[in-house]
């Protein structure tokens, strides 16, 4: 059982760890999973995907990082933090300049037009920069006790960007086919690898498909597959979807069969090309379908989210058949546009409950979440 990476946003304004997420952490190293990813980690303070995100970086304090290592030992529990550039998707209100593959802006569900902040192609010294970038992170992590790490290569952000023909369409070494498209993802895989060892565990997340139209396509996920398999990648966590098509949250689901474990079609077939680990995010409620799932021989780790925000302990409460199923929702505004944001701040508000030692609580009001978000931007828009 892993816990699936979710952005936490309770950095200190500096960006750095606070008792409280740590906190976090601990509560869920006590709860009986095997492995825990952590929420995206920014390799990069000037690409921000939320105003309270933890960076890890070269030269960057490391304030805090040790004690949050050290719950591995403590408890037991794998913690691997997942690496994030957000590329496109970095947060307009709160970066001076968006990077991407290529300057294709962003639409965001519901909206008609693009957004009107443009990102700027990178260049090409500036895409080995955020290379090394990476390596460095996850050395930093590794010195600080952390037992491995996840490249975030899914859900529309820079590793993804520059796997989608839709967003790159870059014509030099690092656009074109998709051996091409994924040159960029192997220089990261290779330069951590070069800087953590060989022993240290990398996995990545990985869409399935972006689900969009001349986007991510199956066969060209499953090609990747290949690729990082060959390289020797450690665990692959498939997902799909992007900020503009989020399959990740269970919103391209077709049928009842379909609306828990919404991508194990193409794990069934990933099965068959390769023999790396795979783990299966997104829509596990039930006990049953988790065991059903191993059972099956496709997945070899359940990966689940959102239950975690509201469960702490879930994974002791199966074991000890204690419960079985999990479901969660968000308290909606009943506004479109405030509730897209609310699937995923709702679920950090409940993240910091559980790490001030309070209970979650599923009736907290979603209002009261997006007053208290728009006032994390503006503080981090005036700092
Ligand atoms: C609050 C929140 C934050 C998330 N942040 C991340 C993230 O940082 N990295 C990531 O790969 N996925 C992130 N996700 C997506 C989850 O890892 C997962 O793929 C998705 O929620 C589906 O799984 P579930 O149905 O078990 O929740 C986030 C989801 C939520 C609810």
């Amino acid at each position: 059982m892993a816990k699936s990476a979710m952005s936490e946003n309770l950095s200190d304004s500096k960006h750095q760890t606070t008792p409280t997420l740590i906190n976090a952490y601990k509560k869920w190293a006590q709860g009986g999973s095997g492995l825990l990813f952590t929420g995206n980690i920014m390799i990069d303070k000037t690409a921000l995907g939320e105003p309270r995100n933890v960076v890890v970086e070269n030269g960057f304090s490391e304030k805090g990082l040790k004690e949050w290592g050290q719950l591995c030992q403590a408890h037991d529990v794998h913690i691997w933090p997942q690496l994030n550039h957000p590329g496109r998707q970095a947060m307009e209100q709160i970066n001076k300049e968006l990077l991407a593959p290529s300057a294709v802006p962003l639409i965001y569900p519901g909206r008609k037009s693009a957004s009107k902040k443009i990102p700027r192609a990178l260049k090409n010294d500036e895409i080995l920069k955020i290379i090394d970038a990476y390596g460095n992170a996850a050395l930093i992590l590794k010195n600080n006790g952390f037992t491995g790490v996840q490249i975030h290569g899914a859900h529309g952000y820079l590793v993804s960007q520059f796997l989608s023909p839709n967003t790159n369409i870059r014509e030099d070494d690092w656009g074109g086919d998709i051996h091409q498209r994924s040159k960029f993802v192997v220089e990261v895989y290779r330069n951590i690898r070069k800087k953590v060892g060989a022993d240290f565990p990398i996995g990545i997340k990985l869409n399935s498909t972006d689900f969009q139209k001349g986007g991510f396509t199956e066969e060209e996920s499953m090609e990747v597959v290949k690729i990082l398999s060959a390289e020797g990648m450690d665990l692959i966590e498939i997902s799909g979807g992007t900020y503009e098509a989020p399959a990740m949250m269970g919103y391209k689901k077709k049928s009842t069969r379909e609306r828990e474990a919404y991508f194990l079609d193409y794990i069934q077939k990933a099965r068959k090309i390769t023999s790396t680990p795979l783990m299966l995010t997104g829509g596990f409620r039930h006990k049953e379908n988790m065991e059903r799932a191993i059972e099956s021989g496709d997945v070899d780790l359940i990966g689940v989210a959102r239950p975690y925000c509201i469960f702490p302990n879930m994974v002791n409460d199966m074991f000890n058949n204690t419960s079985d199923y999990f479901p969660t929702k968000v308290n909606k505004t009943g506004v479109k546009a405030i509730d897209a944001g609310l699937s995923i701040f709702w679920y950090e508000a409940q993240i910091k409950l559980i790490g001030e030692n309070k209970k979650p609580q599923p009736n907290l009001s979603g209002w009261k979440v997006f007053m208290n978000y728009l006032s994390i931007i503006m503080k981090k828009k005036l700092s």
